[in-house]
């Protein structure tokens, strides 16, 4: 039905209003480039304009699809594209804190609300989920990801993409996802944004492409080309990913679009002028040029020249007509336009607490030296620190939509959920930074940081005097929303130095400091976690912020989030990951380091491990149990644990399960991710956790790029992280 309908439309087309749909415009209020689009009511009714993005609010999208519908010739509707990352006006913890939940249903639910938000307000296509494992912090765009594991990074692409499309996009509140950046683009060289990529094939395939792939097996219409280079040739003009792998290998039929100009900047990674990288991005397979106009502009001539093919133009036009009619805005044009579901889809009440749950959810407790948390619901506490009195910066990176001031301080959630129970002395501290360039940055959509003209002594001076009165301080610090995302890479992944000063001072004062954590990426925290009594990770945590902290923070939920990305002692031992290589000289901590994979200065151990995370209570695991330990072909084997709650309150725990190959035709990494399961346990119970373990979990990418697995020893590990396991090891035969 739909390829009748398309050939029938396409039939009627022209050569210009083919190339039309090809071409993708911002109606200008998310703006990440030099270049913007003009003319662009001129151009819709002209039907040189296939879609738009970064507009939302029916008023506007009305008037423009209602340009296209009527006054074009052909009434093709326009697609509306917009960067919904977590969350539309309801925003969830950043990608990154979403993924330390470990739990896909409420991934899956943050990835509908999204949805039905977005599409009230007439948005039918998001630039989600971004999929890349990203292993270096230094990368300000690792906190839109899943973090380094392409396993645990595969079930969340699935979750996302299932909660944005749903099992029928051509409904009103179903989304099309977009997949991105494809591909490789967490790889950059020394994290630095837009950087080159290079990288082997097997690094590729095993760790780096398997999340692209889940979204695309869970029905993902669209794909963004990334904006880095990929064995030598930039993503969007690289026929090999975009044709044969994304298509051939892959079987791709949604359509790809490229990055914000990201066709024009081929110029400038020296492959020729906008007429000849447009031929090259299209021939490659890409389908919409974002931004750029180059294909509005030159693909005419070079259809003219030789240059390109009518089948070429054919086919990518074919695709964003399916794409539109996938979305059933054939049918109905305006099927996600209506006031009335723009006023009842925004922020909700259950959309709200879903956001607080997930939020709650996503934080991971790294220290609680002496069980300084949860805090007494009485007594004083000193809440300091640039975040603790914050609306803006509670949302993170990427919030297009997101109103920061529907969000909730830190100092209001705490009186919300205690109420004058506790007494609060409030003194901020510190401004986020000092630094000029950090502060220049702060162009983010709107979101500049207020800052404070007290000199830096004098608010320290009365964030101490403040601290001496209570029982305890809180400091809220950390990242500010600009400092992460995208074109945020730093080369210093501490907390500010400015923050840092004060955090010195709150420690002379020798009362008990609990850090609430604020970051986009993982810092370098060796000096905190080894001074003060407790460190609560949350990310940005979104609307609900400062409700979700203040229920952490007073024990009214039990945190249980792990780290997805591990977190360095130091810049200098970036890339870490856990499933590296053990090489040919590890160094396991014992005997003479000399001549040993290792640092002088420093161990090779990250400080917080991949899975890592604290509980209010403790686990203590059994030993691993397998149901066989010798198998062969496809037999399934079943590991088991029994975990079992130590401690005195109820908790929920990520139980991970690890497979390593100690002996293969290829350097296998030590150990990789295979399974988890999220447990609660009441205080003294214990539950058998099992995991059903297949010849699919011992695959890999051999130097044939075959996937396969080989005969020989595995060691099954399962624990509370990657670096605290129970193992037992099986023989498997062929
Ligand atoms: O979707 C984004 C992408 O992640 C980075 N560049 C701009 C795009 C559209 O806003």
């Amino acid at each position: 039905k739909m390829e009748a309908f398309v050939n029938g439309l396409m039939s009627k087309m022209t050569l210009d209003e083919k190339i039309g749909q090809l071409n993708l415009v911002t109606g200008g209020q998310s703006v990440t480039g030099s270049a913007v689009n003009k003319d662009i009511e001129a151009k819709i009714g002209k039907g040189n304009i296939g879609g738009i993005f970064g507009v939302w609010g029916t008023n506007y999208i009305k008037k423009a699809q209602e340009i296209a519908v009527n006054n074009s010739r052909l009434h093709i509707p326009l697609i509306f594209g917009l960067d919904v990352i977590h969350g539309h006006r309801t925003i969830f913890p950043i990608p990154l804190g979403m993924s330390a939940t470990w739990d896909m249903a409420l991934i899956q639910r943050s990835a509908r609300i999204a949805a039905t938000e977005a599409t009230g307000e007439g948005i039918n296509w998001v630039f989600s989920p971004m999929v890349d494992i990203a292993r270096d912090p230094r990368w300000g765009r690792i906190s839109e990801g899943s973090g380094e594991d392409p396993w645990l990074g595969s079930q969340i692409a699935r979750a996302m993409i299932k909660g944005y499309q749903g099992n029928d996009m051509t409904k009103s509140d179903a989304v099309m996802a977009c997949v991105k950046h494809f591909a490789l683009y967490g790889g950059a060289e020394a994290g630095r944004e837009y950087n080159t990529v290079d990288m082997s094939l097997i690094k590729m395939y095993q760790d780096y492409l398997p999340p692209y792939k889940a979204a695309l097996d869970a029905g993902a219409g669209s794909f963004m080309s990334s904006f880095n280079t990929i064995n030598g040739v930039p993503a969007t003009a690289n026929r090999w990913l975009l044709t044969d792998l994304l298509r051939k290998q892959w079987g791709f039929k949604g359509f790809v679009v490229s990055d914000y100009t990201a066709v024009n900047e081929l110029s400038a990674h020296g492959l020729g002028d906008l007429q000849t990288v447009s031929a090259l991005a299209l021939k490659a397979g890409l389908d919409m040029d974002m931004v750029g106009e180059g294909f509005l502009t030159t693909l005419k001539k070079s259809l003219k020249e030789g240059k390109v093919t009518q089948a070429e133009i054919d086919q990518a036009c074919r695709r964003v007509l399916e794409a539109k009619y996938k979305l059933g805005l054939f049918a109905n044009p305006y099927k996600s336009i209506s006031a009335d579901v723009e006023a009842k889809a925004e922020m909700t009440d259950a959309n709200r607490k879903a956001a607080r749950e997930t939020a709650e959810h996503s934080f991971v407790l790294l220290k609680n030296k002496g069980n300084i948390l949860p805090l007494k619901k009485s007594g004083t506490i000193a809440l300091v620190g640039p975040l603790a009195d914050n609306h803006s910066e509670m949302l993170g990176t990427w919030v297009v939509a997101g109103d920061p001031r529907k969000s909730v301080s830190v100092i209001d959630g705490i009186k919300n959920v205690v109420g004058n129970d506790v007494n609060i002395l409030y003194a901020r501290g510190s401004n986020f930074t000092d630094d000029s360039l950090l502060n220049e940055r702060s162009w983010f959509f709107g979101m500049r940081q207020i800052k404070d003209k007290r000199p830096a002594q004098e608010m320290i001076d009365e964030a101490v005097e403040t601290a001496k009165k209570a029982d305890v301080v809180v400091a809220v610090v950390g990242e500010s929303a600009n400092m992460s995302g995208e074109s945020s890479s730093r080369s210093d992944i501490t907390i500010p130095e400015t923050q840092r000063e004060l955090l010195k001072a709150l420690a002379k004062t020798g009362k008990p400091v609990v850090i609430v954590l604020f970051n986009g990426r993982p810092l370098a925290l060796t000096w905190e976690d080894k001074t003060f009594d407790a460190i609560l990770d949350v990310w940005a945590p979104g609307t609900e912020a400062g409700n979700a902290i203040a229920d952490v923070l007073f024990g009214n939920y039990n945190p249980a989030g792990k780290i997805t990305a591990t977190f360095p002692r130091s810049v200098g031992q970036i890339p870490i990951y856990y499933n590296h290589k053990n090489t040919g000289r590890p160094f396991d901590g014992k005997g003479p380091a000399k001549f040993k994979s290792d640092y002088l200065d420093i161990s090779n151990d990250p400080l917080y491990p991949f899975g890592y995370g604290l509980s209010y209570t403790s686990f203590s695991y059994g030993d691993v149990k397998l149901s066989k330990t010798n198998l062969k072909g496809n037999e399934k084997l079943t590991a088991t644990v029994s975990v079992t709650n130590a401690g005195k309150v109820a908790g929920e725990e990520v139980v991970q399960l690890y497979i390593s190959d100690p002996v293969a035709s290829i350097s296998r990494s030590v150990k990789e991710l295979k399974g988890f399961k999220k447990i609660s346990l009441q205080p003294g119970e214990q539950k058998e956790v099992s995991f059903t373990i297949t010849p699919d979990d011992l695959k890999f990418y051999n130097t044939q790029l075959k996937y396969d697995w080989e005969p020989g020893k595995f060691v099954v590990e399962i624990g509370t992280n990657s670096a605290e396991t129970r193992s037992a090891s099986v023989q498997w035969t062929k």
